[in-house]
């Protein structure tokens, strides 16, 4: 059955990996991710948002990561899944998750003040490990879009709020914000350098504030969100092919190569995989224009993002081998 990321994040701290969390709305989209992450013999956290719950609706989707059990069983190696809400803002979404199947919620207590989001993970917490899920909380706020809220500029992690939060909440791990944001925009040019080949270097992401954290809560399961690198040629083929996407720069793979190395133990990569499926569906049907089977432009965005995410998993988190 679906795990909870009790062991799995003790095994990705100690091994010093992280272990991909990969948002999921449709067929498609978790079949690249299980094929994946049975080929490259990786653990895996299957995301669902409550836009996606929306989306694709919550029955399907929950029997859809039930079967995944199966599938990867199907495909030959059976590798510890995960089914994880992302981002759940209300006790009541994730109570709903929890009695619906999910392994692991996260509650996103972040936008509030610090003791109302410390009573609301704790009550989260109560309930979820009464029924075996484990629990994300969040200190911090990223930059950028979340759901309803747009933070102008991120509010990094406090290091000294957090021995109190983890204690107080009971919490099974925590997303922290030292300058990941969501989203294909996550620094503006005039925020990056140019290296020697041209290309847009963000500035660099608060190890300093990590390694802070590190030390007052050791070896505690860390969680990044906003971790996609927004690779310049998916921008590109999408942009040659009729897009128009501008000035998107994301988190360089070497940062989150050296986060993985961590207490860093599940990283956070969604809008990576919606401009690779992008890519791929534009370039197809710019080649294809008589082409009007849905298979025919989802099949190759299926096979790319299966690719990403097997280039994530072997050359960026470190979790190829570790199911
Ligand atoms: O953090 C947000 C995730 O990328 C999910 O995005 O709320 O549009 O499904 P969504
Ligand atoms: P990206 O937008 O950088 O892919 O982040 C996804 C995320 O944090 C989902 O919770
Ligand atoms: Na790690
Ligand atoms: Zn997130």
């Amino acid at each position: 059955g679906l795990t909870n990321t009790k062991e799995m994040f003790a095994k990705a701290v100690e091994g010093g990996y992280a272990v991909p969390a990969y948002n999921f709305n449709n067929l498609e989209q978790m079949q690249a991710i299980l094929q994946a992450c049975v080929e490259t013999k990786s653990p895996v956290i299957l995301q669902v948002s409550s836009g996606a719950r929306k989306y694709a609706n919550a029955t399907l989707l929950r029997n859809m990561a039930r079967g995944a059990v199966e599938y990867v069983k199907e495909l030959g190696c059976e590798i510890p899944i995960v089914l994880h809400l992302d981002h759940g803002d209300t006790f009541e979404l994730c109570k709903d998750c929890i009695d619906n199947g999910f392994s692991s919620v996260m509650i996103d207590g972040s936008h509030h003040s610090y003791e109302e989001n410390v009573a609301l993970t704790k009550q989260v917490v109560e309930y979820a490990h009464a029924h075996g899920v484990s629990v994300e909380g969040e200190l911090g706020v990223l930059a950028g879009v979340e759901d309803d809220v747009v933070a102008e500029e991120s509010t990094y992690t406090r290091p000294e709020e957090v021995e109190d939060f983890v204690k107080r909440t009971g919490v099974d791990s925590l997303a922290i914000s030292i300058g990941t944001s969501h989203g294909a925009h996550k620094f503006t040019p005039e925020q990056c350098t140019k290296n020697e080949d041209g290309v847009l270097v963000p500035p660099p992401l608060k190890f300093d504030i990590l390694e802070e954290i590190e030390k007052r809560i050791p070896g505690f399961p860390i969680v990044l969100h906003g971790s996609s690198s927004v690779p310049m040629d998916q921008v590109e083929v999408i942009n040659a092919n009729g897009g128009d996407l501008k000035a998107a720069v994301g988190i360089p793979e070497d940062q989150l190569r050296k986060a993985a190395s961590s207490a860093v133990c599940k990283i956070n990569i969604d809008s990576d995989g919606r401009l690779a499926m992008t890519a791929a569906i534009r370039k197809t049907m710019n080649d294809n224009p008589a082409e009007f089977d849905p298979r025919k432009y989802l099949g190759p965005a299926r096979d790319s993002l299966k690719e990403l995410y097997k280039h994530k998993n072997e050359n960026v988190l470190g979790s190829a081998g570790k199911a």
